[in-house]
């Protein structure tokens, strides 16, 4: 497999350290091309991968990896070798398998994803969709991409939007959270650094039981809810305030503006 990683950002550096750190792909199979030299500089470097001075180089590539903003896409993919076979993975936020074909070469099989900002530090959770002629092979490939940097799943196309509403916006949700936890440990008398440093460690430490547990998340708040103790006197305080009602509607809210944005 040859892969070309068509804008050198935030998130194509990102997977494809990932990807190669975890051993799925050999740096001298990557080749990325991005119009703005810093960015290409800064993805040799952080991934030992090479890149190109023009995307008509990429012509050898079988699998492309579409890391431009969604505005830049177009013009990117109509810039691929026109009569080729590929797969074209694209983590352009709302572009559609629909969208995609139309502007890939005409016998592209298309994979579409939805990353998350936490891929940037390896603990990502995204999801893709496969085009109609894309293969269980190009969704392993996908998966081995994806999964290097977080958690891969795979979904029917349908189902992204509420993807994007729940894993796409969900880290902005949680940083809510996080600071509002090191808000309260403040009000309560804690330095601010070690208010925030708690608060961050206390969620990671939660997400880690739920995962690493299988357990219900509601079984586990139970198990650290003593009878007139003081984590049922928080709970009783957060169901007044209507929390979980609030991210139910949040992730909701979030999902139909994803399908509003896709429309437009
Ligand atoms: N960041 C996230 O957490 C996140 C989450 C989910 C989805 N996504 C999606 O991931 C994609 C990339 O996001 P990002 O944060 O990595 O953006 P980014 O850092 O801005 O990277 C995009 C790169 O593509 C380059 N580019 C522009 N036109 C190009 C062309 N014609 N051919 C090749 N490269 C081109 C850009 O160069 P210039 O700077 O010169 O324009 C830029 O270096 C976006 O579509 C976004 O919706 C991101």
């Amino acid at each position: 497999m040859e892969i070309g990683v068509i804008g050198c950002g935030k998130m194509g550096t990102a997977l494809i350290t990932g990807a190669i750190r975890s051993g799925a792909i050999e740096a001298s199979k990557v080749h990325g091309y991005d119009p703005y030299p810093a960015a290409a500089d800064s993805f040799r470097e952080a991934t030992g991968a090479s890149t190109v001075a023009e995307l008509d180089s990429l012509a050898n590539c079988d699998t492309y990896l579409l890391c431009t903003k969604p505005q830049q896409a177009a013009e990117a993919l109509g810039a691929l070798p026109a009569n080729q076979s590929s797969l074209v993975i694209s983590i352009a936020a709302g572009l559609s398998i629909d969208w995609l074909q139309k502007h890939s070469p005409s016998d592209s099989r298309i994979i579409r994803c939805m990353p998350n900002t936490p891929a940037l530090v390896g603990e990502g959770a995204a999801a893709f969709a496969l085009g109609q002629s894309a293969t269980t092979a190009d969704a392993e490939t996908a998966k081995t991409l994806l999964g290097s940097v977080g958690i891969a799943l795979e979904v029917p196309e349908i189902q992204l939007d509420a993807v994007t509403g729940l894993s796409g916006s969900g880290p902005a949700f949680v940083f809510m959270i996080i600071e509002a936890l090191a808000d309260g440990g403040v009000r309560a008398g804690l330095p601010r650094a070690q208010a925030l440093e708690l608060a961050a460690q206390t969620v990671r430490g939660a997400a880690t039981m739920v995962s690493e547990t299988g357990m219900h998340p509601g079984a586990l708040k139970d198990q650290v809810a003593s009878p007139g103790g003081t984590t049922i006197a928080g709970i009783s305080a957060l169901e007044a305030a209507g929390l979980r009602s609030a991210l139910i509607e949040a992730v909701a809210a979030a999902t139909r503006r994803s399908i509003e944005l896709g429309h437009g």
